[in-house]
């Protein structure tokens, strides 16, 4: 899905088959998790935007969507794709939802507090090891509460698994390309360890969650309050 070339049909029934791994493998909660940490801890404010970088279709926000509606928060969500295509499937996803709103985007063009949380779920392991710094930092600039990551845990098992799973269920090439290369790219808990060595990323904290995810919070109040 890095392969910017791709688009039409192929991109959308590949968006739709993340959609449906995505609700199989519960990948919205860690998400739902973090953002709930984040707007506690900021005092459970009654109006909250959140900025989701790199969300292909933006649906693990359903959920973000219900948990609002329950607890009488206004939310507004802007989902950013770089891709002119996602952005149009997020969009028809999403049509008639108004507290969804889709920017094309890319993050390194990121102003500094665009929302209060920024979200990226499956889209950090995009980068090499060396960028993450730098992308972590822009993405903590651009949010006023702080940042939500979910992404993979790199484990032979999650491997494994995805591998037989996508050849046995998919006949789309780019999941049974992507869907592997993703859990290899994925993470382990060095990884953060040492993100967490550079001084801007110290409040970094991480968290395995059942079928090999990682919640990843990197909150701003205590950097706020510190100061
Ligand atoms: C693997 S998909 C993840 C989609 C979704 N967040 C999810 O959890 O299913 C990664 C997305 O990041 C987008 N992307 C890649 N580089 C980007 C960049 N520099 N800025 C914004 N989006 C980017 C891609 O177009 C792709 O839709």
């Amino acid at each position: 899905m890095d392969d910017r070339s791709i688009g039409g049909a192929e991109l959308v029934e590949t968006l739709a088959e993340l959609r449906l791994i995505n609700r199989l493998l519960g990948a919205a909660w860690p998400t739902l998790e973090g953002v709930h940490r984040l707007w506690r801890e900021a005092g459970q404010p009654a109006h909250l935007s959140i900025l989701d970088v790199g969300a292909g279709s933006g649906d693990v926000n359903r959920r973000l969507l219900s948990w609002a509606t329950r607890r009488n928060i206004q939310l507004q969500v802007t989902l950013m794709d770089i891709h002119p295509d996602t952005c149009r499937v997020a969009q028809t996803y999403y049509r008639g939802e108004p507290r969804i709103q889709v920017r094309q985007g890319d993050i390194f063009q990121l102003a500094p507090h665009q929302a209060d949380i920024v979200t990226a779920s499956l889209f950090l392991h995009h980068f090499p090891a060396a960028q993450l710094p730098a992308v972590l930092q822009l993405l903590l600039q651009a949010a006023r509460l702080g940042v939500v990551i979910n992404d993979l845990h790199r484990h032979w098992l999650a491997w494994a698994f995805i591998w037989a799973a996508t050849r046995l269920f998919s006949g789309n090439r780019l999941i049974r390309h992507d869907a592997p290369l993703s859990v290899r790219r994925g993470f382990h808990p060095t990884d953060f360890d040492r993100l967490r060595e550079r001084p801007e990323l110290a409040c970094l904290t991480y968290d395995w969650r059942p079928l090999f995810r990682y919640l990843v919070i990197i909150p701003k109040i205590s950097q706020r309050t510190s100061s």
